[in-house]
Parts: structure tokens; sequence; C-alpha cells
């Protein structure tokens, strides 16, 4: 057992475990990141950013630690911060996990959620708010881990070698997934150097991810992957990222990677995060083309633990689309996706459609740019209207309607309907998700119809029975 002085100096060192199930013809060893005090990989980059702001003289005794973070790197900013004698203060969105919110809070952060869904240059946005509070809070520094250098060299520092130590030197190929580009670009730098250019490093890429080629939309994996807001006019990356150490990407839908961590917990005993999906999913594709001779290390970032209540849970997977009831299910009611932009105008979008569909039949109105590869994530979607609708509005925008409720394609018709009910009494109008992307839209008057329909043939059977009593 090894003796620490400090919480600070327990980060790290995190173990290599090799996965013995797979069948696969390399040895795989995963990097599980959840044995570092705060549960991640983003300890590394925290107490490292943190010690860089101190040396530069940009936090001070009594000063703010500040960051906008998904999660991870608040909570370990969080722990080092107390550790150390500093105030924080998170800036983040409620769609993290509640887990990871209710972490940041037990670990003294000040949590602010700002939800305003805009492009990061929009002064309402998290960056902006969080810039603001800076410039307006004495002693306050923001660790701004997508730029900050400190981060990426956290990796060169200690992940880097603890890989090349701990494979003796054999590692062929590093699989790592790109947030920050921290992990990939400090760990991929340092294996290439040492083994003179050998090691490969693959980046394990969210789907619609922007870095490897994908539409930049949303997806339900945190921490991997870049998104693009629909209304941002540029795509900028983080300088925390080196793309030349990335010498391939795998990219890995929502469904890909939840399935394979749901059947990693079940065959290895590796309880591993959303993020660790995409980053396994990716190894395991990497790995079937590859020999005995080959030594794979997957970066697992964080722990299924925090992940519970969703990848975790079936009543999660099936409203939102990843798995699916037998009988009579939200989707044989759905209207396949039809999709306007808001700016379209209106009375031309109502002439186009009207030749396609009935007027009162629900169409999306999409919030930006359109998504020519897939079908949009809720997030893309700012309402819904109809042809009858938009024939009396200037704009699509202006003829949407906003709906907060969303049903899995999965999901029982009668349990759809009341779940629907108690998320908004007044719903007219659901978003019907298939695989965590919309695919449909489903009316009220359609799934009551169908209720009452069936309803109707169950009291049918029922009748003469109840007669001969
Ligand atoms: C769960 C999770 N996975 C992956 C990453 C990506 O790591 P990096 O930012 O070093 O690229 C993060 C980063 O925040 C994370 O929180």
């Amino acid at each position: 057992m090894t003796r620490f002085e400090s919480v600070a100096e327990a980060i790290g060192g995190t173990p290599l475990i090799r996965l013995t199930k797979t069948g696969l013809r390399p040895r795989i060893y995963v990097k599980p990141e959840w044995y570092n005090p705060g549960g991640s990989v983003k300890d590394r980059a925290a107490l490292s950013m943190l010690r860089a702001a101190e040396a530069d003289g940009l936090l001070r005794p009594g000063g703010t630690v500040v960051e906008t973070t998904s999660g991870n790197t608040g909570i370990g900013l969080a722990l080092y911060a107390a550790h150390l004698g500093y105030r924080s203060v998170i800036f983040t969105s409620s769609s993290i996990s509640k887990e990871k919110r209710d972490l940041l809070v037990a670990h003294g952060a000040e949590l602010r959620l700002v939800d305003a869904f805009v492009p990061k240059s929009h002064p309402d946005s998290l960056k902006s708010v969080a810039e603001r509070f800076v410039a307006s809070t004495p002693g306050a520094w923001l660790a701004n881990q997508y730029d900050n250098p400190a981060n990426p060299a956290a990796h060169v520092a200690s992940t880097g070698p603890e890989i090349w130590a701990d494979t003796e030197g054999a590692v062929t190929h590093f699989v790592a997934t790109v947030g920050t580009g921290g992990t990939i670009s400090g760990t991929g730098r340092y294996l290439k150097g040492i083994s003179g250019g050998r090691v490969r490093v693959i980046g394990a890429d969210p789907a619609t991810s922007s870095y490897s080629g994908g539409d930049g939309s949303q997806k339900f994996i945190e921490g991997a992957g870049h998104f693009v807001h629909p209304l941002a006019d540029e795509d900028v990356w983080p300088q925390s990222l080196d793309l030349s150490v990335i010498d391939a990407y795998e990219s890995v839908t929502d469904a890909e990677a939840i399935a394979t961590i749901r059947d990693v917990a079940r065959s290895e005993g590796l309880l591993a995060g959303g993020s660790s999906g995409v980053a396994l999913t990716a190894a395991f594709r990497l790995a079937a083309t590859l020999t005995e001779e080959d030594t794979v290390v997957v970066l697992l970032p964080d722990s299924g633990r925090a992940y519970l209540s969703t990848y975790y849970n079936d009543d999660w997977l099936l409203a939102n689309g990843f798995r699916a009831e037998s009988g009579a299910v939200v989707g044989d009611l759905a209207a396949p996706l039809r999709a306007v932009g808001r700016t379209r105008t209106g009375a031309s979008a109502a002439r186009e459609l009207a030749s396609v569909i009935a007027g009162d039949e629900p169409v999306a109105v999409l919030y930006g740019r359109p998504l020519p590869n897939a079908a949009p994530h809720h997030a893309d979607i700012a309402g819904w209207t109809t042809a009858a609708r938009l024939a009396e509005a200037d704009t699509a925008g202006a003829a949407a309607v906003a709906t907060g409720v969303r049903l899995g394609a999965g999901e029982p018709v009668a349990a759809a309907a009341a779940r629907a009910a108690s998320l908004d009494p007044d719903w007219q109008v659901a978003l019907v998700l298939d695989q965590g992307r919309v695919s449909g839209l489903v009316t009220r008057a359609r799934l009551n119809a169908h209720r009452v329909a069936t309803s109707g043939a169950t009291a049918a059977i029922l009748a003469p029975k109840v007669a001969t009593h």
C-alpha cells in the first residue's frame, strides 16, 4: 500500500487492467482514471492548472477558482481548491448529470447554472457569464481548461510516463476520447516522443463531433467530442488540443458507447462512464484489425457511478430511444420527421409542405443550421408547427410552438401518454427519439386515439366474460 501525505499527492498512478473477455487478439489494457481522488482523469489537469496559476502569480491566497465545465474538471478544481484553501465557483448547465452536480456542491463549490442555449460569443453564454464574473471579482482566476497549456502538460508529466512504464515500453496503440484534447495531446505527445513515433494514437470520437468530421450536433455522452452551437458563426477548437499527435479517429454513436459499457460492466466487472464507452468501442474496433504482437491501452476517463440514473437505467434508456419494449409502441404512431429551418419564410414553407402532408400534420422547426448527415438531436429543434400555422406566419420561427415533451420510440403507448401528461399537462406534440436522435413527431391526439381503440378492444374481449358471472 502506498502512503500519501496529502490528497494532492494521491493523483495519478492509476493502474492498467487487462481485459480478459474480449476474444480479440491484442493485449488490451484499460487505464481506469476513476482511481483518482476526484474520480476522473480531470484531477490531473485540475491540479496542474492550479499549480501553474500559483506559480504565475495568477492565483494568490484568498483567491477564487472559476471554471466552466461539464463536471469532472469542476470536481477536480473544487476538490483541490478546497485542499489548497481557495474558494471555487463553477459555471455549468443543468444538463450535466445530477450526480455530478451534487459532487460539486459536496466539495464546497458554489454552483452557478447557466442554461442559455446560445453560441460561446453571446453575452449570455456559459463562457461570457463566467468571464464577466471573473472580471468583477477581485482575486478570481478562470482555469480555462480549453486553452490552458497546463492541461495537456499534466499528461506529458504523468499519464504518458505511467503507461510507458507499466507496459514496459510494449504499448503500440493508445486510445482516448477528445474533449479539451488535454488527455490525448499530452499522453500522445509523450508516448510518441519516447517510442520514436512508433505508438499510434487514436482519437475515439462521438459520431456527431466535429473533430472527426461529424456535423457538430449535440449528443448524450458527456465530456467527449466537440459540439458546435447551431447558431455559431465558426467552429473554434481548443488550444489544449494538439492535432499533430492524433493518427486516426474512430467515430462512435451514443447507442454504441452505451451498449459497450453495459456489456463491459457485466463481462469484465468494470463499471465505466459514457465517454469510456466511446473509447472502448473505438478500441475494440481497432483491436479487431491487430495481432497478438500489439498492446492497446484505452484510457477510461470516469466511472459509471456518475451515470447510474442515465446509461445504466432502463427507464432512461426507454425514454431516449435506446431500448424498446414489445407491443404497441410510440414509434408505430409517429410521423416521420419533416423539418423546416427557423428563418424560412412561412408562406413558402407552407406551400412546399402542402403538396406532401395535411395542413394540421406537425412539422419540426430547426433551431439553426440544417443537418445533412443525421437525424437531429433534440437540442437542434426549436419546436413544432404545421403547414396551416406556417401559412399565417412571417417565418417558421414565428410559427414554432416549443415542446418540452420527448418520448422514446420504443415506449409502450399507454405508459408514454401518461408520462407525457406528467411532463406537461397541456402537451400537444412530442419529439420521438430513436437511438437518442429525433426520428419523428407524435401528437397527443394520435396517442389517445390509439389508447381508446385498444382499450375498446380489451373491453370487447372482457365483456362476454363479465356477462357469464
Ligand atoms: C467524462 C469525460 N470524458 C472525457 C473527457 C475528455 O478529456 P480531455 O478534456 O482531456 O480531452 C472529459 C473532459 O472533461 C470528461 O469529463
